[in-house]
């Protein structure tokens, strides 16, 4: 399949490459887009068949259901059969912005869209580039991360070329994400909003708005359970394997001294702090807070190729504020967790 790419500049947007992507998905393709979380592999949500290309081109198993993608909350309505004033409260204070909200079906995206389940995550994007898309196409979007089942997000349209060129219709080229992590997924089926995803929205700030909240009972298991070997590799996986320390910048860099003495070349991924304070073969510094470390985390994961280094060492970060997001994701993407 060819894969036609367009570049849009996000202050003045060419509105006839928005129309040529808006028809592609309106005629059933796939085409990516940037959000300001992560880039989306689109596709009308209202058509099985274009659905059921999202799961192909990624190689998704279809049990994991999709986030249907819209430009305003009167779309959103159209797509559930109620909106519980706890999401409305949600909706009104944070999107357009990074936020899915899960409430009951209505039936009227396809059934692949929700892997069969009665409630759809929805979510009205706050990236320029996504909101003119969705308004010129005037349908529901589905939209997964725009990556190869398994690999990191992609932050950026060549992330997005290396992974499915030639495998999906269109993308559209609207520069770096911005949050780098995807949207915060709340549970609002219940009195109480549930967050089964950390993202770009706190759980802090969905408390200040809404006062109680809960976290899925699944991600705080996460927090205490290191990887079992058979969990290598299923998600943000960097193609070599990566472990998460936590420990002082003394302890990783003994952690690489002892590893390259036993041959390995190490690749270290840490906060432009501590990178001053270490040697290893290559090292990446994600930023000096943590919505920086969020930006340039899934690139990050990307950098190190097979044949480059042997190993990955990364830093824990503080699990305040975005660092939920960016430990629930290096959690997933690790493939030993070490606790000094
Ligand atoms: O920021 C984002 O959310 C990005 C951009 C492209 O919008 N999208 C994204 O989609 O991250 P995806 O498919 O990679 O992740 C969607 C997550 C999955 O963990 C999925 O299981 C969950 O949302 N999800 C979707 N619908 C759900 C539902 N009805 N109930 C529970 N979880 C749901
Ligand atoms: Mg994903």
């Amino acid at each position: 399949m060819l894969t036609k790419r367009w570049n849009i500049h996000q202050e003045n947007p060419d509105y006839q490459a928005i129309r040529e992507a808006a028809e592609l998905l309106r005629d059933g393709r796939t085409v990516a887009f940037p959000t300001e979380t992560v880039y989306g592999l689109g596709a009308d949500a209202t058509n099985e068949a274009a659905v059921s290309g999202i799961f192909r081109a990624k190689g998704r198993p279809e049990d994991n259901p999709l986030i249907a993608h819209v430009a305003t909350k009167e779309q959103l309505r159209s797509l559930v059969s109620t909106l519980p004033s706890v999401a409305e409260k949600l909706l009104d204070q944070f999107t357009p912005g990074p936020l899915t909200v899960v409430l009951p079906s209505n039936g009227v995206c396809a059934g692949n869209v929700t892997s069969g389940l009665s409630t759809i995550g929805v979510r009205i994007p706050e990236h320029p580039v996504a909101r003119e898309l969705l308004k010129a196409c005037d349908i529901p979007v589905a939209a997964p991360s725009a990556n190869i089942s398994g690999k990191p997000s992609p932050t950026t349209a060549d992330h997005v070329w290396e992974d499915l060129n030639g495998k999906i219709s269109g993308l559209v080229d609207g520069g770096s994400t911005g949050v780098g992590v995807e949207s915060t997924v709340v549970d609002c089926t219940q009195d109480v909003p549930i967050v089964l995803r950390p993202g770009g929205i706190t759980k802090e700030q969905l408390k200040a708005a809404v006062g109680s909240v809960m976290v899925d009972p699944a991600l705080a298991n996460t927090e205490e359970s290191p990887k079992a070997p058979g969990m290598k590799y299923t998600h943000y996986a960097p193609e070599v394997p990566m472990w998460l320390v936590a420990g002082t910048p003394e302890d990783l860099q003994a952690i690489i001294d002892r590893e390259q003495d036993g041959q390995k070349r190490i690749g270290a991924m840490v906060s432009t702090a501590t990178a001053d304070k270490l040697q290893a073969d290559r090292v990446i510094q994600l930023g000096s807070d943590l919505r920086e470390i969020a930006a340039s985390l899934y690139d990050a994961l990307r950098i190190f190729k097979n044949g480059d280094v042997d190993l990955i060492v990364c830093e824990t970060f503080p699990q305040t504020d975005i660092g939920q997001a960016i430990m629930n994701r290096l959690k997933k993407a690790a493939t030993s967790y070490v606790d000094k």
